[in-house]
């Protein structure tokens, strides 16, 4: 069993990134400029967009960071989505996600303008994501995608089972599995919470990526000997254990299940370091205007 290691990696893309930024700079080009959007207080949103503008340090970009209070109107917000899109320094931004109830999200993202929607969250991007032409991809599917590349897993013919049908993450990353190209050309079958037997589809997977949010729910006896086993699940677990209150945990029962697979990924330290990195990897595409001239 080998242990991908997402949070290497992320550190390593992080610093060809800086290295490309150096030059982009040097030879008197823009720096990449990323804002963020936050809304409210949420403990998971907070982290992670904390850890967005850190990366955006990191990889030499500037970054914006704009707050709203939990009972910010829809107005409100999508005027500053507007400003962001006719800003001219901003190369692209995000919006983090969920939103409060009374703001439709569907509404939001469709209010950026697709050139600068570094998440690829935008139905401009995930069209052209699912047809093969040059988009933003959302990140926790590129960032999957990135993983299997640096460790040279083979995916032409696999059978590639993903359990969960989310926008941001199930979807595209069957999508993307799918794909006439590497990584892709698997044959790939969705699961989630409706589907019969999802057991048994998982036992005939080569490749697992679980993506439910459900702690633990991948065990032992539904993986087959030598799969690669990706696990995005982040669900904070309530822990009297760690500093913070809570315990980072995977859909993957990893003690039990790691021992069979031939690839797979920790919680914390595989895929979540590796989001962070797509997005940067998007925010550099975006201050080159390389999709989008
Ligand atoms: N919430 C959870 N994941 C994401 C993401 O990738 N982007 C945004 N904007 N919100 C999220």
């Amino acid at each position: 069993m080998e242990l991908i290691d997402g949070k290497a990696i992320a550190e390593a893309v992080k610093q060809e990134i800086a290295a490309e930024v150096a030059g982009i700079v040097a030879r008197g080009g823009k720096r990449p400029h990323l804002a963020a959007i936050l809304v409210g207080h949420d403990g998971g949103s907070e982290t992670y967009v904390a850890a967005k503008v850190k990366a955006c340090e990191v990889c030499g970009f500037k970054s914006t960071l704009i707050r709203y209070e939990n009972d910010v109107t829809e107005e409100e917000l999508l005027d500053r989505v507007r400003q962001l899109n006719e800003d001219e320094d901003i190369d692209g931004f995000i919006v983090q996600l969920p939103l409060p109830r009374h703001i439709s999200e569907q509404k939001v993202i469709e209010t950026i303008d697709h050139r600068k929607d570094v998440d690829g969250f935008h139905p401009i991007n995930v069209g052209r994501m699912s047809i093969g032409l040059p988009c933003y991809v959302s990140a926790t599917p590129n960032g999957i995608l990135e993983l299997i590349k640096r460790y040279h897993i083979e995916t032409t013919g696999k059978k590639c089972v993903v359990l969960g049908r989310s926008n941001i993450v199930g979807k595209p990353m069957a999508m993307l599995m799918m794909q006439k190209a590497y990584p892709g050309d698997a044959t790939v079958t969705v699961c989630h919470s409706r589907s019969r037997d999802l057991a048994k589809e998982c036992r005939e997977a080569d490749i697992l990526i679980a993506a439910l949010g459900q702690p633990h729910f991948v065990k032992a006896d539904m993986v087959k000997e030598g799969a690669v086993v990706i696990d995005v699940g982040t669900t904070r677990v309530p822990s009297d254990k760690t500093k913070s209150g809570f315990k980072l945990t995977g859909d993957v029962l990893f003690e039990e299940v790691a021992p069979k697979c031939s690839y797979i990924t920790p919680v914390p330290g595989g895929v979540g370091p590796m989001t962070i990195v797509s997005l940067m990897k998007n925010t550099l595409l975006a201050g080159k205007k390389e999709i989008y001239p």
